[in-house]
């Protein structure tokens, strides 16, 4: 057996959380202000106040509130879309027949929107220093499709990207960049001498306030822009893109979009505690570095020398030697129990089996069945059929894959305590006897 109970060890009472809501008061004085004044609508002193504060904390000049961080990123990719082909009819999307770059190791909402304005999502392959998009493999699909003008990265589980890197590329291909920074809100990141937040590095900018996130509203979400024109444009799309005329009067295709004043009461109530939310994190995410010391395991990278973490979701990534078996269907995992081995199925099933909650590792987009047909681009070029039946051609280059096998997320709820994290420590210590 690789896991062996250590003596004295119960299931929690309470469950331990990946990442749960940490709610303080105000959050409740801001909704009732709503209800009090009336203002139980998508308009009010709430939304306007979180946009504020958010635009000034990201340091960019306007901030657009939204239901969800999708509806954003729906948005900034049609504007992007707008941008670079035009307008288009209102039955069809902006992106109808041309290709853009995304982020493949990244949550599903991040890309969708390339599908609802019609493009083609090519996945672009992970690095290993931090778990984003490699500027190496970005820089071939460029060369490969020399056409695309779009690329949507992300900065997985709070750790920025390759920025600087990344925004060479782009610039050099003339491509615009819709930053996802839904996870990330707070991390910042080195930037010509200046340290920046994520959000602001982008041509199209976005964050999340989904119930799991470093801040929540329970939901919602934010464009974020120094483009008036942009800012004026979503906020118009949001809201249905009604134009100034006495009666329902639409030139432009609309959405109900926007942020209602009840959720902004709670993000604004949570704001203040953001960097507080930040450290805690970072302590978690440092115990289990501390923790695992002694274990043929490592934490999710990141560039210590440009890049802050806001350490959103502590993961770890079990060194291929110390891997057991494991295999996994589309719904489905089995592994071999390994003396001084484990694998990610084990180590989660007997979190769960103790009642705590951790996750595999976002599985990449290229690997998602509704994507299985687009093209997958790594540091090599194409990543797709790289195997051949009669020539020995070793395992095919797939970072995002290989993380996705060896790689878990780990109970980083804010609210768990250093003894309750203690525990889960010990648990992985036992998955490698
Ligand atoms: C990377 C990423 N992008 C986008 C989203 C979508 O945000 P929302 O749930 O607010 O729509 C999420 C999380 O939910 C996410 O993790």
């Amino acid at each position: 057996m690789a896991f062996k109970k250590s003596d004295g060890i119960r299931p929690f009472e309470n469950k331990i959380w990946l990442s749960s809501p940490t709610m303080h008061g105000d959050e409740l004085k801001y909704m009732k202000e709503a209800f009090d004044t009336n203002w139980m609508s998508t308009v009010g002193r709430n939304i306007n106040e979180t946009e504020t504060l958010l635009a000034d904390y990201i340091g960019v000049k306007y901030a657009v509130a939204l239901s969800a961080g999708t509806a954003a990123l729906h948005l900034a990719t049609k504007l992007a879309g707008e941008k670079h082909y035009g307008q288009a009819r209102p039955n069809a999307g902006t992106l109808d027949k041309h290709t853009v770059f995304a982020s493949d190791m990244t949550f599903d909402a991040s890309i969708n929107p390339i599908a609802y304005e019609d493009g083609e999502a090519v996945f672009i392959d992970t690095e290993y220093d931090t778990w984003n998009m490699d500027p190496e493999a970005l820089e071939k699909a460029f060369e490969i499709y020399p056409d695309t003008k779009l690329v949507v990265l992300a900065h997985l589980y709070g750790t920025p990207g390759k920025i600087e890197e990344l925004r060479e590329i782009c610039r050099r291909h003339g491509a615009s960049i819709v930053e996802d920074a839904a996870e990330s809100l707070g991390a910042e990141y080195l930037l010509d001498g200046e340290w920046k937040e994520t959000g602001s590095f982008g041509d199209y900018n976005c964050i999340s306030f989904n119930g799991n996130k470093i801040i929540t509203g329970s939901s919602g979400g934010m464009f974020l822009t120094d483009s008036k024109d942009d800012a004026d444009k979503v906020r118009k799309w949001s809201t249905q893109s009604r134009e100034a005329a006495p009666w329902y009067q639409h030139e432009e295709i609309g959405y109900n979009y926007r942020m209602s004043n009840v959720i902004a009461g709670v993000v604004r109530g949570q704001f203040p505690y953001l960097d507080e939310h930040i450290a805690q994190k970072k302590a978690i995410y440092e115990r289990y570095k501390e923790g695992f010391s002694d274990l043929p395991v490592k934490m999710n990278p990141y560039d210590e020398n440009k890049s802050v973490p806001n350490f959103w979701l502590s993961c770890m990534i079990i060194d291929e030697d110390a891997m057991c078996a494991q295999v996994r269907d589309d719904s489905r995992a089995l592994y071999n129990s390994e003396t001084g081995k484990s694998c990610p199925t084990e180590i989660l099933k007997v979190l769960a089996d103790y009642n705590a909650e951790g996750r595999p590792i976002w599985k990449p987009m290229h690997a998602q069945p509704i994507y299985r047909t687009h093209a997958f681009i790594t540091a090599k070029g194409n990543g797709r059929g790289q195997s051949n039946a009669y020539i020995e051609k070793g395992r095919a280059l797939d970072v995002g894959m290989d993380v996705f096998a060896r790689g878990l997320c780990l109970p980083s709820d804010n609210k768990m305590t250093p003894e309750e994290q203690d525990v889960i420590i010990s648990l992985v210590h036992d998955c490698f006897r």
